[in-house]
């Protein structure tokens, strides 16, 4: 008897990587009920669109993407088939109601804390259109998604996410994720272990754990004290088959004894740290309730530069806050001069509905929000190419991860996180020592130099 085609499923994912992380959790949480994932909406059963609310700019771009997806389920609809269409991530969680509202043609909206129910929220918006669930559940989400498959998870490729902590407490005056992600929570560690065993007996090499302020995480250790993510490094780093480690994103508060540490101890965990400081004005850091100062910053990238000489460092930065001063910006400069990153995001301040900094009257005119972006961009490309250019010559171990743009091409990944570019065979999963030959833009370009020196295996 021939089986019925699978249901499809369409996931657009906008934001951070936890959006890619929740993309990858709910496809698992569907798998079940007959889904299959498709790279082409126009035949999807199922379309989520996985939304950001970080910037105005993102929380937009749903409104005129949800405008094409009704277009789209009309015309399925004219030839019989049916489409849901599904708003989830932050700006469902910000939005909810106000969703359904400018756009009628949604069927679902759904938070992220109620991605495991989904099975059932479907069924719900199989009676009625214009579903929301935006609750923050007592139970615990993590605990119910299920584990995916080893052929599906090595499919997602060699290097994986995975969340260990979520939300955030921590309230800077710009920002949204204190309410659309909730207060800070970390997984249970005999979870996390569970989910990583799981990915290295698929194949997975890299690591990366996530959180929104993943070096909060805290959770039991063996002997029933805390631990905290220095030593859940350790214990990840542990696990046969794991060759590297990563984690983001980082508060600048929160970087402890242990986690410094850690990037002393464990080879696994490679030497690049994404460590946002927003502004390098310690009256701006004050109003954005950073907690920290500029002198806190500068003197922790000193304690972890004496541990690990070779770390490479990026950051987050907004210009135009509300009040910032030339000489505010200007101290931002100085403090990229200092540091010298090996990249960085850059964003013009943008004003969120909610936020205490939304309140401030001394907002910046856009013209000279401009203005400093492009000033800061400028300065951080010349240090991104620098940090670039000075591994030309150098040969460096490369991750291999997937075939590349071009016809018998590889990329991989430096452990400074740069795309490397090879013209060579190669296996996904090997780590190959290569030596870098050029820079382009936005990679590097080499060639193999020696034996795998830690190959995949299965
Ligand atoms: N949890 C991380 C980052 C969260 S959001 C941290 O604490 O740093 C990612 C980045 O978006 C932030 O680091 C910040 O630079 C930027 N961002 C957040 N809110 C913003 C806003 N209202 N306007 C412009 N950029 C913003
Ligand atoms: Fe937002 Fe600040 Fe929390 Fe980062 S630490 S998620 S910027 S409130
Ligand atoms: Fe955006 Fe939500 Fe991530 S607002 S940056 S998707 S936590």
């Amino acid at each position: 008897m021939d089986r019925p085609d699978p249901k499809k499923l369409f996931v657009k994912s906008y934001g951070c990587q936890m959006n890619v992380y929740d993309a990858q959790r709910m496809a698992d949480v569907l798998a079940p009920e007959g889904f299959v994932e498709t790279q082409a909406m126009e035949e999807a059963d199922i379309v989520i669109l996985n939304t950001c609310h970080i910037r105005e700019k993102a929380a937009e771009k749903v409104y005129s993407e949800l405008g094409r997806v009704r277009e789209m389920k009309k015309a399925r609809n004219a030839a019989g088939h049916d489409t849901k269409i599904v708003v989830a991530g932050c700006v469902a969680q910000a939005e909810g109601v106000e969703i359904v509202r400018r756009s009628p043609a949604v069927d679902l909206v759904v938070g992220p804390q109620n991605y495991h129910r989904l099975p059932d929220l479907l069924k719900q918006a199989e009676q009625r259109r214009g579903v929301i669930d935006t609750d923050f559940p007592v139970e615990d989400k993590f605990s119910v998604l299920p584990l995916p498959s080893a052929k599906k998870t090595l499919a997602r490729g060699v290097s994986a996410f995975l969340t260990v902590q979520e939300g955030c407490d921590k309230f800077c005056t710009f920002c949204v994720v204190p309410y659309t992600r909730g207060a800070e929570v970390s997984r249970d560690t005999d979870a996390i272990l569970r989910e990583a065993r799981n990915l290295a007996e698929a194949g997975v090499r890299e690591i990366t754990l996530i959180g929104q302020n993943v070096n909060a995480w805290h959770g039991a250790d063996e002997k029933g004290g805390v631990s905290t993510l220095g030593a859940l490094l350790e214990r990840v780093a542990a696990i046969p088959g794991i060759a590297r480690l990563r984690y983001t994103t980082s508060h600048p508060r929160d970087m402890d004894d242990s986690l410094v540490a850690a990037h002393r101890d464990l080879p696994q965990l490679m030497p690049y740290l994404h460590l946002p400081v927003q502004s390098g004005s310690d009256s701006i850091l004050d109003a954005m309730n950073r907690k920290h100062t500029r002198d806190d910053y500068l003197r922790l990238i000193d304690r972890i530069r004496a541990v690990r000489p070779d770390i490479a460092l990026s950051s987050d930065f907004i210009v135009g806050f509300p009040g910032e001063t030339d000489r505010d910006f200007e101290d931002t400069m100085d403090l990229v001069r200092q540091v010298g990153f090996a990249a960085a995001y850059t964003f013009k301040y943008s004003e969120r509905p909610g936020t205490p900094a939304a309140e401030l009257t001394a907002q910046i005119p856009e013209h000279v929000k401009n203005d400093r972006l492009y000033a800061l961009q400028a300065l951080v490309a010349a240090q991104q190419k620098a940090f670039n250019a000075a591994t030309v010559g150098k040969t460096i171990d490369v991750l291999i991860e997937k075939p590349g743009r071009d016809p018998g091409q590889w990329m991989g990944k430096s452990p400074w996180l740069q795309a490397v570019i090879l013209d060579e065979p190669c296996r996904a999963g090997d780590i190959v020592p290569v030596e870098i030959t050029a820079i382009g833009t936005n990679s590097l370009h080499g060639r193999i130099a020696g034996p795998v020196r830690s190959a995949h295996l299965s």
